[in-house]
C-alpha cells in the first residue's frame, strides 16, 4: 500500500472537486491530475482557492490518469460512467450520487479489477449515523420512519444519496428491501400509512450543505436522529482519508465505516 498515493481528482471544477483538491494538498499527497468535463486549462489550485499548484484541469482520458494510484470522483452519474472504462484497475473513491442500478452494476464490475469504495456520504458523522439509524430501526421495529433532507438549490438528484443510504440501512435492519417500502413525498388522499413504509421528503433551498433527519414515530413519542453538515470540507477530508487507505489494496468493494475503523466489534 503506497504511503502517499498519487491522486487524480475527477470533477475538479465542481463544488466538491475544488474542496477535494484543497484537501489532497493539505494532506500532503501528490495531486497528479485534475479532470473535468469542460476542462479549460485552469490551474486546479486556483480553482480550489489555494493558489496555483501547477496542475491544470484536463478532459477525461486514460492518459490523464496515467500517473495516478487512486482517483477521487465527485461528478455526475454520466461522469462516473465515462470514468470507469478509463480506470484500468486504479483505486476508485467515488461520492457521486443519483446513480441508477446500471451504474451500481458498473461499479461492481470495476471492483473485479481494482479496489472500489463508493459512499453516499463521506462525513464521519453520517457514517456513524447509518449505524445508529439501523440500531434504532431494529430496536423499534413497529415505529414509522420518515426521512427528511435539505440541500442547496443547485442539487440535482432527489432524494439525496445520503437519505437513500439511511433508508437502505433502516430497511435492511428490518429485513426489508427499500424498493418495496420507499414512499417519495405525499399529496392528496390516500389510505392510511402502511406499516414498514419509509417516507422521503426532499427540501431544496439556499446554500444548505446537507441536513438529514430521521423520525421514528411510535405510540406517544417520536425519536429524532439527525445530522447537519456545515462544510463540504468534511466530505472532502473523508474522501481523501479513504483514498489514502484504499490505494494499493486488492480488487473488491470496500465499505467506508470499516475503512475508517468506525465499525464496532459487537
Ligand atoms: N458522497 C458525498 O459525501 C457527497 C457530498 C457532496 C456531494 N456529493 C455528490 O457529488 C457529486 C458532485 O457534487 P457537486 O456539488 O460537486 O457538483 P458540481 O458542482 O455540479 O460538480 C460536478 C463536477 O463534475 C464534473 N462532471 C460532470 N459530468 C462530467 C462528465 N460527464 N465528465 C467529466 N466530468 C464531469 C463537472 O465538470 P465541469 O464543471 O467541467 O462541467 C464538475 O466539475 C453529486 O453527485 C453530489 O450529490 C457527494
Amino acid at each position: 500500500v503506497p504511503v502517499n498515493p498519487r491522486v487524480a481528482v475527477y470533477g475538479a471544477n465542481g463544488r466538491m472537486g475544488r474542496m477535494v483538491t484543497a484537501e489532497v494538498v493539505a494532506a500532503g499527497l501528490p495531486l497528479v491530475a485534475a479532470i473535468s468535463a469542460r476542462a479549460d486549462g485552469r490551474d486546479a489550485g486556483d480553482l480550489a482557492g489555494i493558489g496555483p499548484i501547477g496542475v491544470v484541469t484536463r478532459a477525461p482520458s486514460a492518459e490523464a490518469l496515467e500517473h495516478a494510484d487512486v482517483v477521487i470522483d465527485f461528478s455526475s452519474p454520466q461522469g462516473l460512467s465515462q470514468l470507469i472504462p478509463l480506470l484500468g484497475g486504479r483505486a476508485l473513491v467515488s461520492g457521486t450520487t443519483g446513480l441508477a442500478a446500471a451504474d451500481f452494476d458498473r461499479l461492481a464490475d470495476c471492483a473485479n479489477v481494482g479496489p472500489v469504495l463508493w459512499a453516499a456520504n463521506f462525513s464521519t458523522g453520517v457514517t456513524v449515523l447509518l449505524d445508529l439509524a439501523a440500531r434504532a430501526a431494529r430496536a423499534l421495529p413497529a415505529y414509522d420512519v420518515e426521512i427528511v433532507e435539505m440541500h442547496h438549490n443547485q442539487k440535482r438528484d432527489a432524494p439525496s444519496g445520503t437519505a437513500l443510504a439511511l433508508g437502505r440501512a433502516i430497511a435492511a435492519a428490518r429485513g426489508h428491501s427499500l424498493a418495496d417500502h420507499a414512499k417519495h413525498g405525499r399529496e392528496g388522499l390516500s389510505d392510511p400509512r402502511p406499516s414498514g413504509e419509509i417516507g422521503f421528503h426532499a427540501l431544496r433551498g439556499g446554500d444548505v450543505v446537507g441536513d438529514h433527519q430521521i423520525w421514528l414515530a411510535g405510540p406517544g413519542e417520536r425519536v429524532l436522529l439527525g445530522h447537519v453538515a456545515t462544510s463540504r470540507r468534511t466530505f472532502a477530508a473523508g474522501a481523501v482519508h479513504a483514498a489514502r487507505r484504499l490505494a494499493g489494496r486488492a480488487p473488491g468493494r470496500y465499505e467506508l465505516a470499516a475503512l475508517l475503523g468506525l465499525t464496532e466489534d459487537r
